[in-house]
């Protein structure tokens, strides 16, 4: 059982479980850049002690792009498929490109589908792109995410001219500026997402 000792000194937190993150890769373009990101950030949470991740690719979700709530036979199962993936997380990193200064469309998707699933819940941000590094993309999922009550992490780890950034091999040129981001960015997903896990355990939450 999670406890969390608020004292102005040293806290002491104990967690058994260790955290499951839900990592969203949000494109499915054709030829995608998507996966040298996600691969260089798995590699980073899974050596996390605190974290267990799953990886949520909307390129394989089946998710229809008109919303109805009332989804009928079939649709039904869809979507109560898809969504058990981020109802069983305790945080969620989103690994989003940016598309015309905002994320991809079936990102979008995948969060309008669901509302329960996202409250009360931290959610971090890895974004590449051109100049922009994602960020732009970044900042408008802030604005959704606040929407549907969740937490989103300050830092980030963001990549611009993300091609140029990794070797053929998918291997960071130079590496040591993201490793430091991913390492802050992770550490505060562990802090919200053990507080988070911990309050929804203990109250219900007032959305
Ligand atoms: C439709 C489209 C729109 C884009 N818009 C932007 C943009 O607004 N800002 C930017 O910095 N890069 C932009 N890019 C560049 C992409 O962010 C970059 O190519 C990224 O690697 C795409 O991710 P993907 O390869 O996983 O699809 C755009 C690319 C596409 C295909």
């Amino acid at each position: 059982m999670d406890l969390i000792t608020a004292q102005s000194t040293a806290t002491p937190v104990t967690e058994a479980a260790p955290l499951k993150a839900a990592v969203i890769l949000a494109g499915n373009r054709e030829g995608r850049f998507a996966p040298v990101i996600a691969d260089w950030f798995l590699a980073h949470a899974d050596g996390h002690p605190a974290i267990e991740t799953e990886l949520i690719d909307v390129a394989g979700l089946d998710l229809p792009t008109a919303l109805s709530y009332r989804p009928g036979p079939g649709t039904r199962e869809v979507v109560a498929d898809v969504g058990a993936r981020p109802a069983r997380a305790d945080a969620f990193v989103v690994v989003t490109p940016e598309y015309n200064h905002s994320c991809p469309a079936p990102l979008k998707n995948l969060i309008d589908w669901y509302r329960a699933e996202w409250q009360a819940q931290p959610v971090s941000f890895v974004s590449y792109g051109g100049v922009s590094g994602g960020l732009r993309a970044v900042e408008h999922l802030r604005q959704v995410f606040a929407e549907l009550h969740a937490v989103s992490i300050r830092d980030t780890v963001s990549f611009h001219n993300a091609g140029a950034q990794f070797d053929d091999e998918g291997t960071h040129r130079d590496p040591a500026g993201a490793d430091a981001a991913a390492k802050s960015l992770l550490d505060q997903l562990v802090w919200w997402g053990r507080a988070l896990r911990a309050a929804r355990k203990a109250h219900s939450y007032a959305g």
